[in-house]
């Protein structure tokens, strides 16, 4: 009875401090489209290459029980288990993000969770950061539209949403950029709609893609990359690197990489889903980083957080091993359950015919000049880009789109606060923020 009792009193690790609440399925992907100029990566080597993957869909504020149907962004996380090992793209349903430096994102979060005295979601807290942050208006515009809360995670784009590198077999870069379209279509809810199923079935679109993967009918996306030549990001019309911004279709059309397809759920939820690490930071050899600020940032953090929610382990559970052969030096540690190297060698360089560093795969040379400082963005149009959003919806989309703004900003005790936000809804199109006024019962201020 001890042990048992003792045990159960441990049954629970710390959720994720983001994207608490998800779910997950097995799949696989495969290549459609020869893009070898472009990438060496082994597992889009070959059209009609197969390689297993797994994804979760999370939501991102609330905690591991909350409702699904909330207005939120959904994170579209993917691992892929290629012959070169795991290769992660930890990426949302939207092609944009609320900041574009990993050092505000804990306060950004904090202003998403709970009031640190009511324990209550906080309207103040959330409006007020983004009033003073106007490089989010991009990504709240998205938030607030219709696409704010998908009709289930199979009616949903996913993104990469920041820059990433591509390298050939020559070792000539180019930049990319992810798409992941729904072969499903985009469906959407309406706020009143998702309030009213949130309040009876919380668990609505975890039963959905449960239950939709159970019948055999299969969600599947395409995936697609824009490509940007290297030298292009010198002159580009804004930083293609800043992760609130997307790149013109026009400039950068989609080009087909291949077709993702979620077959099989997950036998069990905790080892599955629950244990499973994703992170920008796990790369295969073809793939790299950009100097995007953010995803330099989450290089650091999510490794960080893994060790700290799973283990300095985690890489051994099943969910999250690479299914090639992989070596490391790394030993021992908590819950070590494989066998920890036996007695081979547990140094490197060394003289006993232990696994050497692989030269090859060592990021392309790339030149670097300039003062390197903690700056921010020089770069300061944080309104084209949602003003042209705007003005691509119908009336009825923006009418939507307005009442949901009105109604989220509603609660706010401070006009200071709303007349600030107001301010960049107008700059991006007058009439935007005339609207939003309006809902709100206030004057657009003077001096925007
Ligand atoms: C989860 C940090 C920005 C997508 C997480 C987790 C952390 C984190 C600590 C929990 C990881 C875990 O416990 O396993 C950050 C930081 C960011 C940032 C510091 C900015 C500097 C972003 C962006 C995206 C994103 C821009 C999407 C484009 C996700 C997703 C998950 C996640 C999808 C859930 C992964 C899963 O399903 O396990 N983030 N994040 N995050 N983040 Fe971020």
């Amino acid at each position: 009875m001890l042990e048992k009792l003792a045990h159960f009193n441990r049954e629970r690790v710390p959720e994720r401090v983001v994207h608490a609440k998800g779910a997950g399925a097995h799949g696989y992907f495969e290549v459609t489209n020869d893009l070898t100029q472009y990438t060496k990566a082994a597992f889009l080597s070959e059209v009609g290459k197969k390689t297993p993957m797994f994804i979760r869909f999370s939501t991102v504020a609330g905690e591991l029980g909350s409702a699904d149907t909330v207005r939120d962004p959904r994170g579209f996380a993917v691992k892929f288990y290629t012959e070169e090992g795991n290769y992660d793209i930890v990426g949302n349903n939207t092609p944009v993000f609320f900041i574009r430096d990993a050092i505000k994102f804990p306060d950004f979060i904090h202003t998403q969770k709970r009031n640190p005295q009511t324990h209550l979601k906080d309207p103040n807290a959330v409006w007020d950061f983004w009033s003073l942050s106007p490089e989010a208006l991009h990504q709240v515009t998205i938030l607030m539209s219709d696409r704010g809360i998908p009709a289930t995670l199979r009616h949903m784009h996913g993104f990469g949403s920041h820059t990433f590198k591509w390298t050939n077999a020559e070792g000539d870069g180019v930049w990319i950029k992810y798409h992941f379209k729904t072969e499903q279509g985009v469906k959407n809810l309406t706020a009143d709609v998702a309030a009213k199923i949130a309040g009876e079935n919380p668990d609505y679109h975890t039963e959905d893609l449960f239950n939709a993967i159970e019948a055999g009918d299969f969600p599947a996306w395409k995936l697609f990359v824009q490509i940007m030549p290297l030298e292009d990001a010198n002159t580009y019309r804004f930083d293609p690197f800043d992760v609130t911004k997307v790149w013109s279709q026009k400039d950068y059309p989609l080009i087909e990489v291949g077709r993702m397809v979620l077959d099989r759920n997950p036998e069990n939820y905790f080892a599955e889903v629950e244990q499973a690490t994703f992170s920008p930071g796990t790369l295969v050899p073809g793939v790299d980083v950009s100097p995007d600020k953010m995803l330099q940032g989450r290089l650091f953090a999510y490794a960080d957080a893994h060790r700290y929610r799973v283990g300095a382990n985690h890489n051994h559970l099943p969910i999250n091993r690479a299914k090639s052969e992989v070596n490391s030096y790394q030993r021992d540690g908590q819950m070590r359950f494989d066998g920890n190297g036996g007695k081979s060698v547990n140094y490197e360089p060394n003289s006993f015919g232990g696994p050497t560093e692989v030269n090859e795969h060592k990021q392309a040379a790339f030149p670097v000049s300039g003062v390197a400082e903690n700056v921010g963005y020089d770069h300061h149009d944080h309104y084209t880009q949602a003003g042209d959003l705007y003005r691509l919806m119908s009336e009825e989309e923006r009418e939507r789109l307005v009442a949901n703004i009105v109604a989220a900003m509603k609660p706010v005790q401070r006009d200071d606060i709303k007349l600030r936000q107001i301010g960049h809804f107008y700059k991006a199109d007058p009439e935007y923020g005339t609207r939003i006024a309006q809902g709100l019962g206030l004057q657009v201020p003077q001096e925007v």
